[in-house]
């Protein structure tokens, strides 16, 4: 038998409808704060992603080379993707511009629970807009997205700046690796690496700012720098809105074009993978042919979102089978469609059963059945039958699509 691909999932019906329901919660709040949606390619040049990241990031991608000898990638993430777009095809839009997406994504990572080789993100870009309020309307947002999705979520928020500035005698490639050390908090892998390169008079410090829970403990450690009023300027929104977070300045983040207030979302009752959530302020339009247009912005795991809802059921449709003898299987056709011309669901059995057999199965798969026998057909009515309650009463169609309809949900 074929396998499916490592890394992939195929989905039934039951959690189709599991995921959709989430996903229309989701658009409709990003919807209701003015987020309108965009869509990009499932493949990318390879270069969308290398530019700013390197060919380091090659390894953790699809890579592959096209007919014409061009090399291509699907996309592990839809950021550079929606800023390479805004560059051709949108940057005279009046900003800021509010987007989201909700499509899937490729890594090639060790497949386990939470981390898939293909998975989905319903993310959103914020372009166009850098102050305060722009980073808060991101995390506000986020917060109100996994509301919306009902999962419980821990907030971290952090900045860039408090660490860049106590790394800041560091070259670059030093300073970005001493800064993935501390995004795992990773102290037993940090500390030897700056005394290698003699600067472990930094790690107390760097302690310290990643344990900083408060404004007061961050500046303690920083002193004064630049950003210090952007930062409480953003604190003091959150705190406002009663947002329930904690001030995490050491998240350092794995993509490397954040520049900012940087933030996270972790999910309470999930195991090692347990981030739903990331994203912040950053740069990308520049490399892309564009002007340095400032954004921010973040995406959800979705699959993550999912794994940690756990075995929510998505309110089922209300569903009509109907059923017939030999004489009502062609009038079957004119019953459905007029059930699915008012928004409900009905299914004509197929398979030349018995009645007594079809209606066995509908009481398994359906709410309602409508029988069509001899004596319906002859007088032009449906025998609809409740199969809940076990009622049943012999109408015209139109009385028993009606009392179907009401029993629908609005
Ligand atoms: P990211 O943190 O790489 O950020 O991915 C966002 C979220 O996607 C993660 O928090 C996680 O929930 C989910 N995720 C990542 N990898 C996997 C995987 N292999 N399987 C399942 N879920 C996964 C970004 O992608 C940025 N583009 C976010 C952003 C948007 N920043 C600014 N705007």
């Amino acid at each position: 038998m074929l396998q499916r691909p490592r890394g992939t999932r195929d989905f039934l019906p039951d959690e189709m409808e599991r995921r959709r329901a989430v996903e229309a919660n989701l658009r409709e709040k990003a919807t209701r704060w003015g987020y309108r949606e965009v869509c990009t390619p499932e493949f990318e040049e390879l270069e969308l992603f290398t530019i700013r990241s390197g060919a380091g990031i090659i390894g953790e991608m699809y890579v592959f080379e096209d007919k014409g000898g061009r090399k291509m990638a699907l996309r592990p993430e839809i950021t550079a993707p929606v800023l390479r777009m805004f560059v051709s095809e949108a940057k005279v839009l009046p900003k800021p511009l509010r987007w989201y997406y909700f499509a899937d994504c490729f890594r090639y990572e060790r497949p386990q629970k939470g981390r898939y080789r293909q998975f989905w993100q319903f993310g959103v870009e914020l372009i166009g807009a850098d102050t305060p309020r722009s980073d808060a309307e991101a995390i506000l947002l986020a917060d109100d997205l996994l509301r919306a999705a009902g999962i419980p979520c821990d907030l971290h928020v952090g900045h860039l700046a408090p660490m860049k500035h106590l790394l800041q005698g560091l070259e670059l490639g030093a300073q970005a690796k001493a800064m993935a050390f501390l995004d795992k908090r990773d102290f037993d892998g940090l500390t030897p690496f700056l005394a290698g390169i003699g600067r472990d008079d930094l790690v107390p410090r760097l302690r310290d700012l990643a344990h900083a829970r408060t404004l007061d403990e961050l500046f303690a450690v920083t002193g004064e720098i630049p950003e210090k009023k952007r930062i409480g300027e953003i604190v003091e929104i959150l705190d406002k809105n009663s947002l329930v977070y904690t001030l995490d300045f050491g998240i350092a983040r794995g993509l490397d074009y954040y520049t900012g207030m940087v933030f996270e979302g972790f999910a309470p009752n999930l195991g090692a993978e347990n981030q739903v959530l990331g994203g912040g302020a950053y740069r990308l339009a520049h490399l892309f042919g564009g002007d340095d247009v400032p954004s921010c912005g973040f995406a959800i795991g979705f699959d993550r979102l999912m794994v940690s809802l756990g075995e929510v059921k998505a309110d089922r449709k209300v569903r009509v089978a109907i059923c017939t003898t030999e004489e009502g299987r062609i009038r079957g056709f004119e019953v459905a469609k007029a059930f699915r011309d008012r928004g409900i669901c009905a299914e004509l059995d197929l398979l030349d059963r018995n009645l007594g057999a079809q209606m066995a199965h509908a009481a398994k798969a359906a709410d309602f059945a409508v029988i069509l026998g001899q004596r319906e057909v002859a007088t032009g009515t449906v025998t609809l039958k409740d199969l809940q309650s076990g009622e049943q009463k012999v109408t015209p169609l139109d009385t028993a699509v009606a009392e179907v309809a009401a029993r629908v949900p609005r």
